[in-house]
């Protein structure tokens, strides 16, 4: 658990999000300088985020540095096999908090709220926010949604729940949406994104995730904002990066978008590693010897029966 862990050594804080903003802008200068240099890796550090959504990924994502681990409710689709997030319960996102906890040590763990779970009325929200710091061990809560979440962000964070934003393609909107569409494309419909971020940062949220919008409007938010923009096919300009782990290690059966950069391909690896095993028990190529387990040497054929067959 993160109780094990204290700010300052190796342990991922809200604080510690925030500051990589403010070091951001501290380091403008210095930043456009070595710009001019050259040197395009200056010692800007962006933030990394990745779903996780069990106890073994969870582990091996922790364990290579990434800064937030998100249990996304992406979880419906590349995991429980559902169609879209709407379907997604309170439960089930709870079970799988839990699991991505007990292997977490360093990384932020942020909770997706799922649909049905914040819309209902304020007290019911924050009931259902506070299940995710109390029964599950997240340590942040991700809603979608912008102007129209003010008092729902604001409410979260007076109650001690630290809040991650969402705009731009919000797939908890698919119907309403009309489709996973890129969003903010034409003038008025940026505008109206860039006042959804500035509402979400009003109300108190720590970081804010923008959804597929032209890298033009994401990199005016993040110039605009205080707190971390955090980008899905939102460019490179955001203050960090989230993808779908199963999207980018080829893991996800469905159609990858664009922005999705596939650093692995573990559905092959895992169709080999089967086909192999397949033949191997088929043609008595599995177990070995060495993979069995031995008796006392020559036993004889009596001493092996059960009693009461003895
Ligand atoms: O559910 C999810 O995985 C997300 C990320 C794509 C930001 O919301």
């Amino acid at each position: 658990m993160s109780s094990t862990f204290h700010a300052g050594n190796g342990k991922v804080t809200v604080p510690y999000i925030l500051s990589r903003k403010f070091s951001l802008a501290a380091n403008e200068s210095q930043e456009s300088s070595n710009r001019q240099a050259g040197s395009q890796r200056s010692g800007r550090s962006k933030i990394t985020c990745l779903t996780a959504y069990d106890f073994p990924t969870a582990r091996l994502l922790d364990d290579a540095g990434i800064d937030i681990l998100l249990v996304g409710d992406s979880l419906g689709m590349v995991v429980l096999g559902y169609e879209n997030t709407l379907p997604v319960t309170l439960e089930e996102m709870l079970h799988h908090t839990r699991a991505v906890r007990r292997a977490t040590r360093r990384a932020l763990l942020v909770a997706d709220m799922p649909y049905g779970s914040y819309h209902a009325g304020i007290p019911e929200a924050l009931h259902n926010a506070m299940r995710f710091v109390k029964e599950a061990g997240a340590e942040a809560v991700k809603v979608e949604g912008g102007e129209r979440r003010l008092e729902l962000i604001a409410r979260f964070a007076e109650a001690e729940i630290p809040v991650m934003g969402h705009i731009g393609l919000t797939p908890q909107s698919v119907n309403a949406m009309g489709g996973y569409k890129v969003q903010g494309k034409t003038p008025d419909a940026a505008e109206r994104l860039l006042r959804d971020a500035l509402a979400v940062e009003a109300a108190g949220a720590f970081a804010i995730v923008l959804e597929a919008m032209p890298r033009e409007l994401a990199a005016r938010i993040t110039q605009n904002l205080r707190i971390p923009t955090i980008g899905i096919g939102a460019g490179p300009d955001c203050d960090g990066q989230v993808l779908v782990l199963h999207d980018m290690i080829g893991l996800s059966l469905g159609e990858r978008p664009k922005f999705a950069r596939r650093y692995a391909n573990v559905a092959d690896e895992i169709t080999r590693a089967v086909r192999e095993f397949c033949a191997d028990v088929r043609d008595g190529g599995f177990p070995s010897d060495a993979e069995s387990y031995h008796g006392p040497a020559q036993t004889p054929a009596s001493a092996l029966r059960s009693p009461e067959v003895a």
